[in-house]
Protein backbone atom coordinates (compact mmCIF):
# COMPACT_ATOMS: atom_id res chain seq x y z
CA UNK A 1 0.00 0.00 0.00
CA UNK A 2 1.37 2.75 -1.09
CA UNK A 3 0.19 7.35 -0.86
CA UNK A 4 3.53 8.37 -2.81
CA UNK A 5 2.21 11.39 -4.38
CA UNK A 6 -1.32 11.46 -2.29
CA UNK A 7 -2.05 14.46 -0.36
CA UNK A 8 -4.12 13.41 2.90
CA UNK A 9 -5.59 15.84 5.28
CA UNK A 10 -6.36 14.66 8.74
CA UNK A 11 -8.65 16.57 11.09
CA UNK A 12 -7.40 15.75 14.80
CA UNK A 13 -3.63 14.97 13.81
CA UNK A 14 -2.53 16.66 17.42
CA UNK A 15 -3.36 13.51 19.45
CA UNK A 16 -4.51 9.91 19.61
CA UNK A 17 -6.03 8.26 16.49
CA UNK A 18 -5.80 10.88 14.00
CA UNK A 19 -1.96 11.74 15.38
CA UNK A 20 -0.94 7.70 14.73
CA UNK A 21 -2.98 7.90 11.34
CA UNK A 22 -0.95 10.84 10.28
CA UNK A 23 2.33 8.55 11.35
CA UNK A 24 1.57 5.85 9.74
CA UNK A 25 0.22 7.28 6.09
CA UNK A 26 3.48 9.41 6.54
CA UNK A 27 5.29 5.95 6.27
CA UNK A 28 3.26 5.15 3.48
CA UNK A 29 4.80 7.74 1.72
CA UNK A 30 1.81 10.47 1.97
CA UNK A 31 1.90 14.45 1.69
CA UNK A 32 -0.03 15.10 4.67
CA UNK A 33 -1.92 18.05 5.93
CA UNK A 34 -2.67 17.96 9.64
CA UNK A 35 -4.69 20.08 11.54
CA UNK A 36 -5.88 20.76 15.06
CA UNK A 37 -5.91 23.65 17.70
CA UNK A 38 -2.83 22.75 19.80
CA UNK A 39 0.30 23.84 17.58
CA UNK A 40 2.83 22.51 20.34
CA UNK A 41 1.36 18.93 20.13
CA UNK A 42 0.64 19.05 16.23
CA UNK A 43 4.67 20.03 15.85
CA UNK A 44 5.18 16.90 17.83
CA UNK A 45 3.42 14.99 15.42
CA UNK A 46 5.10 16.13 12.39
CA UNK A 47 8.26 15.59 13.87
CA UNK A 48 7.29 11.79 14.62
CA UNK A 49 6.48 12.24 10.53
CA UNK A 50 9.78 12.45 9.69
CA UNK A 51 10.30 14.05 5.86
CA UNK A 52 8.95 15.53 3.98
CA UNK A 53 7.58 17.34 6.72
CA UNK A 54 3.60 17.42 6.77
CA UNK A 55 2.01 20.82 6.15
CA UNK A 56 0.43 22.27 9.92
CA UNK A 57 -2.51 24.29 9.70
CA UNK A 58 -4.49 25.14 13.45
CA UNK A 59 -7.50 25.72 13.68
CA UNK A 60 -10.98 25.49 15.60
CA UNK A 61 -12.96 23.40 13.65
CA UNK A 62 -16.03 24.87 15.53
CA UNK A 63 -15.32 27.80 13.68
CA UNK A 64 -16.23 28.20 10.26
CA UNK A 65 -13.58 30.42 9.10
CA UNK A 66 -10.86 28.43 10.46
CA UNK A 67 -12.66 25.27 8.55
CA UNK A 68 -12.32 27.72 5.77
CA UNK A 69 -9.19 28.02 6.51
CA UNK A 70 -8.07 24.52 6.45
CA UNK A 71 -9.09 23.49 3.42
CA UNK A 72 -7.58 26.74 1.30
CA UNK A 73 -4.08 26.73 2.61
CA UNK A 74 -3.76 22.81 2.01
CA UNK A 75 -5.16 23.29 -1.85
CA UNK A 76 -2.66 26.54 -1.40
CA UNK A 77 0.32 24.09 -0.43
CA UNK A 78 -0.16 21.26 -2.29
CA UNK A 79 -2.28 22.27 -5.23
CA UNK A 80 -5.17 18.90 -4.55
CA UNK A 81 -6.97 16.67 -2.56
CA UNK A 82 -6.71 13.16 -2.86
CA UNK A 83 -7.97 11.86 0.92
CA UNK A 84 -10.18 13.47 3.92
CA UNK A 85 -9.85 12.17 6.94
CA UNK A 86 -13.04 13.61 9.32
CA UNK A 87 -11.31 12.07 12.86
CA UNK A 88 -11.49 14.92 15.42
CA UNK A 89 -14.17 14.47 17.44
CA UNK A 90 -15.06 15.36 21.40
CA UNK A 91 -16.98 13.32 23.99
CA UNK A 92 -19.38 14.74 26.47
CA UNK A 93 -20.64 12.66 29.45
CA UNK A 94 -24.31 12.65 31.01
CA UNK A 95 -27.75 10.73 30.72
CA UNK A 96 -30.43 12.26 29.41
CA UNK A 97 -31.55 14.08 32.71
CA UNK A 98 -28.17 15.49 33.14
CA UNK A 99 -26.37 16.42 30.37
CA UNK A 100 -26.74 20.38 28.97
CA UNK A 101 -27.74 21.88 25.88
CA UNK A 102 -24.06 23.93 25.79
CA UNK A 103 -22.85 19.40 26.03
CA UNK A 104 -24.86 18.97 23.34
CA UNK A 105 -24.28 21.80 20.75
CA UNK A 106 -20.48 21.22 21.35
CA UNK A 107 -20.74 17.53 20.63
CA UNK A 108 -22.93 18.51 17.84
CA UNK A 109 -21.12 21.37 16.32
CA UNK A 110 -17.61 19.74 16.39
CA UNK A 111 -18.37 15.76 15.50
CA UNK A 112 -21.13 16.81 12.82
CA UNK A 113 -21.21 20.24 11.64
CA UNK A 114 -17.89 20.79 11.03
CA UNK A 115 -17.70 17.72 9.10
CA UNK A 116 -20.74 18.87 6.92
CA UNK A 117 -18.72 22.08 6.40
CA UNK A 118 -15.24 20.47 5.94
CA UNK A 119 -16.84 18.00 3.31
CA UNK A 120 -18.74 20.38 1.38
CA UNK A 121 -15.54 22.30 0.86
CA UNK A 122 -12.98 19.39 0.15
CA UNK A 123 -15.53 17.75 -2.17
CA UNK A 124 -14.79 19.77 -5.40
CA UNK A 125 -11.13 19.14 -4.76
CA UNK A 126 -11.67 15.06 -4.21
CA UNK A 127 -13.71 15.20 -7.32
CA UNK A 128 -10.76 16.84 -9.43
CA UNK A 129 -8.83 13.75 -8.34
CA UNK A 130 -11.33 11.14 -7.55
CA UNK A 131 -10.27 10.72 -4.10
CA UNK A 132 -11.95 9.39 -1.06
CA UNK A 133 -12.53 10.65 2.70
CA UNK A 134 -12.64 8.14 5.83
CA UNK A 135 -15.12 9.48 8.47
CA UNK A 136 -13.82 8.41 12.01
CA UNK A 137 -17.40 7.16 13.89
CA UNK A 138 -17.74 5.23 16.86
CA UNK A 139 -18.80 1.73 17.37
CA UNK A 140 -21.48 4.26 19.53
CA UNK A 141 -22.75 5.23 15.83
CA UNK A 142 -23.94 1.74 15.59
CA UNK A 143 -24.88 0.55 19.14
CA UNK A 144 -26.72 2.29 21.86
CA UNK A 145 -24.49 3.46 25.32
CA UNK A 146 -25.71 4.85 28.44
CA UNK A 147 -24.48 8.28 29.60
CA UNK A 148 -23.28 9.12 25.88
CA UNK A 149 -26.29 9.98 24.19
CA UNK A 150 -25.52 12.71 22.30
CA UNK A 151 -21.59 11.47 21.26
CA UNK A 152 -24.14 8.46 19.87
CA UNK A 153 -26.40 10.86 18.02
CA UNK A 154 -23.84 12.39 16.76
CA UNK A 155 -21.78 9.34 15.02
CA UNK A 156 -24.95 7.68 13.92
CA UNK A 157 -25.48 10.83 12.11
CA UNK A 158 -21.97 10.68 11.12
CA UNK A 159 -22.93 7.14 9.77
CA UNK A 160 -25.33 8.25 7.76
CA UNK A 161 -23.52 11.15 6.43
CA UNK A 162 -21.02 8.73 5.39
CA UNK A 163 -23.81 6.88 3.30
CA UNK A 164 -25.78 9.31 1.85
CA UNK A 165 -22.87 11.32 0.51
CA UNK A 166 -20.84 7.98 -0.61
CA UNK A 167 -24.38 7.06 -2.53
CA UNK A 168 -24.14 10.80 -4.15
CA UNK A 169 -20.53 11.05 -5.24
CA UNK A 170 -20.26 7.78 -6.74
CA UNK A 171 -20.61 8.12 -10.32
CA UNK A 172 -18.11 10.83 -9.58
CA UNK A 173 -15.50 8.13 -8.40
CA UNK A 174 -15.08 9.90 -5.21
CA UNK A 175 -15.65 6.96 -2.66
CA UNK A 176 -16.81 7.79 1.53
CA UNK A 177 -16.22 5.10 3.89
CA UNK A 178 -16.16 5.54 7.96
CA UNK A 179 -14.28 3.21 10.52
CA UNK A 180 -16.03 3.02 13.97
CA UNK A 181 -13.86 2.03 16.76
CA UNK A 182 -14.13 0.47 20.03
CA UNK A 183 -12.51 1.53 22.75
CA UNK A 184 -9.21 2.85 22.38
CA UNK A 185 -6.76 4.12 24.42
CA UNK A 186 -6.26 8.23 23.66
CA UNK A 187 -6.73 11.23 25.59
CA UNK A 188 -10.45 11.61 24.55
CA UNK A 189 -11.80 10.08 27.86
CA UNK A 190 -9.25 12.35 30.29
CA UNK A 191 -11.30 15.37 28.38
CA UNK A 192 -14.20 14.74 29.60
CA UNK A 193 -12.85 15.33 32.97
CA UNK A 194 -12.08 11.61 34.40
CA UNK A 195 -9.42 11.82 36.63
CA UNK A 196 -6.05 8.70 36.05
CA UNK A 197 -8.27 6.34 38.53
CA UNK A 198 -10.99 6.94 36.63
CA UNK A 199 -9.30 6.35 33.63
CA UNK A 200 -7.75 3.30 34.27
CA UNK A 201 -10.55 1.49 35.91
CA UNK A 202 -12.61 2.63 33.36
CA UNK A 203 -9.97 0.86 30.00
CA UNK A 204 -9.54 -1.95 32.80
CA UNK A 205 -12.81 -2.82 32.86
CA UNK A 206 -13.73 -1.81 28.75
CA UNK A 207 -11.39 -4.56 28.12
CA UNK A 208 -14.19 -7.14 29.30
CA UNK A 209 -16.45 -5.18 26.83
CA UNK A 210 -14.79 -6.79 23.45
CA UNK A 211 -14.74 -9.82 22.78
CA UNK A 212 -11.24 -9.88 21.78
CA UNK A 213 -11.10 -8.80 25.66
CA UNK A 214 -8.98 -5.71 25.60
CA UNK A 215 -9.20 -2.53 24.06
CA UNK A 216 -7.56 -0.66 20.39
CA UNK A 217 -4.83 0.55 20.52
CA UNK A 218 -4.40 4.04 17.88
CA UNK A 219 -2.26 1.82 15.29
CA UNK A 220 -4.92 -0.68 14.78
CA UNK A 221 -7.56 2.23 13.87
CA UNK A 222 -4.71 3.98 11.95
CA UNK A 223 -4.30 0.69 9.53
CA UNK A 224 -8.36 0.33 8.56
CA UNK A 225 -8.20 4.47 7.93
CA UNK A 226 -5.62 3.91 5.57
CA UNK A 227 -6.57 0.82 4.20
CA UNK A 228 -10.34 2.49 3.22
CA UNK A 229 -8.15 5.57 1.88
CA UNK A 230 -5.89 3.11 -0.11
CA UNK A 231 -6.59 1.99 -4.14
CA UNK A 232 -6.85 -1.39 -1.81
CA UNK A 233 -9.90 -0.69 -1.16
CA UNK A 234 -11.04 0.77 -4.39
CA UNK A 235 -14.32 -1.23 -5.02
CA UNK A 236 -15.48 0.17 -1.19
CA UNK A 237 -17.91 3.14 -0.60
CA UNK A 238 -20.44 3.51 1.89
CA UNK A 239 -19.46 1.25 4.32
CA UNK A 240 -19.23 1.71 8.18
CA UNK A 241 -16.65 -0.71 9.48
CA UNK A 242 -16.42 -1.88 13.08
CA UNK A 243 -12.88 -1.30 13.95
CA UNK A 244 -13.55 -2.88 17.27
CA UNK A 245 -12.39 -6.22 18.88
CA UNK A 246 -15.34 -7.48 18.49
CA UNK A 247 -17.12 -5.00 20.46
CA UNK A 248 -20.63 -4.76 18.65
CA UNK A 249 -20.90 -8.90 18.23
CA UNK A 250 -20.84 -8.86 22.11
CA UNK A 251 -24.76 -9.16 23.91
CA UNK A 252 -25.39 -4.96 24.96
CA UNK A 253 -24.08 -4.03 28.09
CA UNK A 254 -23.59 0.01 28.90
CA UNK A 255 -20.11 0.97 29.78
CA UNK A 256 -21.60 1.98 32.68
CA UNK A 257 -22.78 -0.75 33.81
CA UNK A 258 -19.71 -2.88 32.34
CA UNK A 259 -17.82 0.14 34.91
CA UNK A 260 -19.88 -0.79 37.66
CA UNK A 261 -18.88 -4.29 37.76
N1 LIG B 1 -10.53 6.80 21.73
C1 LIG B 1 -11.65 6.08 21.64
O1 LIG B 1 -11.95 5.23 22.48
C2 LIG B 1 -12.56 6.29 20.45
C3 LIG B 1 -13.54 5.32 20.22
C4 LIG B 1 -14.40 5.49 19.14
C5 LIG B 1 -14.28 6.59 18.31
N2 LIG B 1 -13.32 7.52 18.57
C6 LIG B 1 -13.27 8.68 17.67
O2 LIG B 1 -11.96 8.84 17.18
C7 LIG B 1 -11.74 10.22 16.87
C8 LIG B 1 -10.42 10.66 17.47
O3 LIG B 1 -10.52 10.52 18.88
P1 LIG B 1 -9.27 10.24 19.82
O4 LIG B 1 -9.66 9.12 20.71
O5 LIG B 1 -8.02 10.15 19.05
O6 LIG B 1 -9.33 11.57 20.70
P2 LIG B 1 -8.23 12.61 21.18
O7 LIG B 1 -6.94 11.93 21.47
O8 LIG B 1 -8.88 13.40 22.26
O9 LIG B 1 -8.04 13.51 19.89
C9 LIG B 1 -9.08 14.34 19.45
C10 LIG B 1 -8.54 15.23 18.36
O10 LIG B 1 -9.62 16.08 17.92
C11 LIG B 1 -9.15 17.43 17.91
N3 LIG B 1 -10.24 18.34 18.24
C12 LIG B 1 -11.15 18.23 19.24
N4 LIG B 1 -11.95 19.30 19.25
C13 LIG B 1 -11.53 20.11 18.24
C14 LIG B 1 -11.95 21.38 17.74
N5 LIG B 1 -12.97 22.07 18.29
N6 LIG B 1 -11.28 21.91 16.70
C15 LIG B 1 -10.24 21.26 16.13
N7 LIG B 1 -9.81 20.06 16.55
C16 LIG B 1 -10.44 19.49 17.59
C17 LIG B 1 -8.06 17.48 18.97
O11 LIG B 1 -7.12 18.48 18.63
P3 LIG B 1 -6.79 19.78 19.53
O12 LIG B 1 -6.98 19.41 20.96
O13 LIG B 1 -5.39 20.11 19.13
O14 LIG B 1 -7.76 20.78 19.04
C18 LIG B 1 -7.41 16.11 18.83
O15 LIG B 1 -6.41 16.13 17.85
C19 LIG B 1 -12.96 10.98 17.42
O16 LIG B 1 -13.83 11.29 16.37
C20 LIG B 1 -13.60 9.98 18.36
O17 LIG B 1 -14.98 10.18 18.50
C21 LIG B 1 -12.46 7.39 19.61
Amino acid sequence: MSFKGKVVLITGASSGIGAGTAIYLAQLGASLSITGRNKFNLNKVAEQCGQPKPFLVTGDLANENDVKNIIDSTIEHYGKLDVLINNAGIVECGTIETISLKQYDNIMNVNVRSVFQLTTLAVPHLIKTKGNIVNVSSIGGLRPFKNRTPYCMSKAALDQFTRCVALELASRQVRVNSVNPGAVITDIHRNTGMNQEQIKIYYEKMNRAHALGRNGDTLEIAKSIAFLASDDASFITGVTIPVDGGLHVMSFQSCEDIAKQ
